[in-house]
């Protein structure tokens, strides 16, 4: 097991991360090591990438391998999995709903199987805010009705179901993180956003003024202070610890449960642009293009039930810290 300085053996854990090798899991994973816990990640590097994952923690496999990882487990001895791996991209799913479904449901199935096999208790699941689709009314509470719009969103509602029936049934308890829009860098480097082909906003926006190419901003006639949509932006740093508060909550006994995780705040297009100007010393070169279909004017979180149950609180809620890390990334990778 490895022991970073200044961590107390006792409360050390074994978790299996699947999706380690991505973004939000593989902050989580450095985030998990730094604080003492013996981490094992799964991933097929579908997505992800090697070089996002420290040496000798990664175990190539896919989550259909049932037995692999039922086997993976036992050796490991794990005691809970954080289960990040999946397809994330909304416009895809609208276009091969079936992959979504195949590896976000079936994948996370096979996952459980082998947790059932392996006698594993706990799960903490990637959920997202698109659980809510075109909500009526913002900020978002995890009352709200569940109504997704899209394939994508849909995968996550089917997988939270089935996690209601293996607690019930099984006694498997989980927690589901509704997550809004993840985003920036881990602040000691290394880490960031790589998706391919990329469709969150800060990343583009940096993209734009690296290469000088426009970005489109979708929208600009909503009924928000300036026109543009508005979001929740959460560092990823700050998802990742509500990840591992989820797995003590388990772990000590706690029951299933779904939490919103996001700052409470929203910031339109708009600031975001500003704030990247700010942060780079450039001008974001942008268009104003019509508005994409299905895209809520504003998506922001309540999120007093992560605060006040799990004690969670954001420690990099202001968008230039974000910003400013996900720029040190972007211009780390390009040197
Ligand atoms: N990025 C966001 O803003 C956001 C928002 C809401 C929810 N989420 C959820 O968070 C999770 C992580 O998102 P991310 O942005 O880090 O995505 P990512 O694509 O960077 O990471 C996903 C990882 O899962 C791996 N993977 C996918 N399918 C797999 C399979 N069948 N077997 C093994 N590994 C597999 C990929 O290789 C990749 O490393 C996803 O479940 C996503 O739906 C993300």
């Amino acid at each position: 097991m490895l022991l970073q300085s200044g961590v107390d053996p006792v409360h050390s854990r074994k978790i299996l991360v699947t999706g380690g090798a991505g973004y939000i899991g593989s902050h989580t994973v450095r985030l998990l090591l730094k604080q003492g816990h013996d981490v094992v990640v799964v991933d097929n590097l579908s997505k992800g990438y090697r070089h996002n994952v420290p040496e000798g923690r990664l175990r190539e496999l896919d989550l259909t391998d049932t037995a692999a990882l039922a086997s993976l487990m036992g050796e490991h001895g794990t005691e809970a999995v954080i289960h990040f791996a999946a397809f994330i991209a909304v416009g895809e799913s609208m276009r091969e709903p079936e992959r979504y479904f195949a590896n976000n449901v079936s994948g996370s199935l096979s996952l459980l199987t082998a947790m059932l096999q392996a006698g594993v208790k706990h799960i903490v699941f990637s959920s997202t805010a698109a659980v809510y689709g075109n909500p009526a009314s913002s900020p978002i509470a995890e009352t709200f009705p569940i109504q997704p719009v899209n394939p994508y969103g849909e995968s996550k509602v089917m997988v939270e179901t089935m996690l209601r029936w293996f607690d019930q049934i099984h006694g498997v308890t989980s927690v589901c993180l509704r997550y809004f829009n993840a985003s920036g860098a881990d602040p000691d480097g290394g880490l960031g956003e790589e998706h391919e082909p990329e469709t969150h906003l800060i990343p583009l926006l940096l993209r734009a003024v690296m290469t000088g190419k426009p970005v489109t901003v979708f929208g600009a006639d909503y009924d928000t202070p300036d026109g543009t949509c508005i979001r929740d932006y959460i560092h990823v740093n700050d998802l990742a610890q509500a990840h591992i508060l989820a797995v003590e909550h388990l772990s000590g006994g706690g029951a299933s449960d779904q939490f919103n995780v996001g700052t409470g705040t929203g910031h339109t297009v708009m600031e975001m642009i500003h704030a990247v100007e700010t942060v780079t010393g450039k001008k974001v070169p942008y268009t104003v293009g019509p508005r994409r279909e299905g895209d809520p004017p504003g998506l922001v979180a309540a999120s007093d039930k992560l605060r006040s149950r799990l004690g969670w609180s954001p420690e990099f809620a202001d968008l230039r810290t974000i910003v400013q890390h996900a720029w040190n990334f972007a211009i780390a990778r390009k040197a």
